[in-house]
């Protein structure tokens, strides 16, 4: 039973509450309630800036990890498990609880990584995910290594400012989306009702570095209740960047959708995949008009060259905006 929305329980114990929450994380630490005389000891950290640096060396990583394994990164295929790898290390040595999941799908071994910060209220979790599975066809750079790189740094800023949130904070690497979300699905199936009644809301983070890109925040509309103040606290750090965003209606294209079937609140962001730019996008957020946001959409090309490094390191900075607000940092 849900008694609490987001912001309340993220709000449970601290100053802030509400939309005021949403916009003090997003401005400097001079109009942050939590730095006035009177704020309690325990003041609301604010989101710390995303090092954009550290999202590429990750994704060059990635890179590396394709190349040296047939070129990508897919379910089933030795490029995948070393991207697992890769990320299971940097959490495991960063403090995080972490956990594979392993699942069936063509006759080959898929697998989940679940990572859960082990601090703040059980009983309510905030999650993060994204794909890293990548199409055979490609090493899968923004599509999803951007989403899993930023999600990795995150989770990694969340160690170096040794966050004591009010809620539980548990990140997610879904195999084999690119087969049709099968790790999602497996994973939110297999939930015990329990633990799935925990989760209080899911971000989800899929192709969010795309080299012609458009800034779209998924839209509440027709997704479960609750999806709605994910979609304000998903949109509110672009504004305060100045950056328009529009909203996009993403069907069940991602993994949000499993969660969204189980009627928890679901959001996301995304910068475009083989649609094409209008030119009234392109007036408002540059790039080309009337091409692709993803040339590379599904191909060979997708590799560390396919990364438009501002909305990359915009779309980081809005996650932990958004995950900071949320679990109440
Ligand atoms: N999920 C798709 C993929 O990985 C990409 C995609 C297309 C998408 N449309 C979307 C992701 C809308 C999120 C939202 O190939
Ligand atoms: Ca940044
Ligand atoms: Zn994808």
């Amino acid at each position: 039973m849900r008694t609490r929305t987001l912001l309340a329980a993220a709000a449970a114990g601290v100053l802030l509450v509400g939309p005021v929450q949403a916009t003090s994380l997003a401005e400097p630490a001079a109009t942050n309630p939590a730095a006035t005389p009177s704020a309690p000891v325990s003041a609301v950290l604010a989101a710390p800036d995303i090092p954009i640096a550290n999202v590429r060396a990750h994704l060059t990583q990635l890179q590396t990890i394709a190349t040296n394994n047939g070129g990508n990164r897919a379910h089933g295929r030795p490029g995948y498990r070393a991207s697992v790898d890769y990320i299971r290390a940097r959490l495991d040595a960063a403090g995080y609880t972490t956990t594979l999941q392993s699942f069936t799908s063509g006759g080959a071994t898929g697998y989940n990584l679940l990572a859960e910060w082990p601090r703040g209220d059980a009983n309510n979790v905030i999650m993060a995910g994204g794909h890293l599975d990548s199409v055979t066809a490609g090493p899968g750079i923004n599509d999803n290594g951007s989403g899993s790189a930023a999600l990795l740094e995150v989770a990694l800023a969340v160690s170096r400012q040794n966050l004591t949130p009010t809620n539980r904070l548990r990140f997610g690497w879904w195999g084999a989306e690119e087969r049709g979300l099968v790790g999602s699905t497996y994973y939110v199936n297999n939930l015990p009702s329990a633990d799935r009644s925990r989760i209080r809301g899911y971000l989800n983070f899929d192709m969010i570095g795309s080299p012609n890109p458009g800034y779209f925040v998924y839209s509440a509309s027709g997704q479960p209740s609750g999806s709605a103040e994910l979609q304000r606290v998903l949109a509110a750090p672009f504004a305060a960047m100045g950056v328009p965003t529009e909203l996009t209606s993403v069907g069940g294209r991602s993994d949000h959708a499993a969660f969204a079937r189980a009627g928890i609140p679901i959001g996301g962001l995304f910068t475009g995949a083989e649609g094409t730019k209008t030119s009234a996008q392109a007036q408002k957020w540059g790039g080309t008009a009337g091409q692709a946001y993803d040339r590379c959409y599904h191909a060979s090309c997708d590799t560390t060259s396919n990364i438009n490094a501002t909305a990359l390191d915009r779309n980081s900075d809005a996650i932990a905006q958004a995950v900071w607000t949320l679990v109440g940092g």
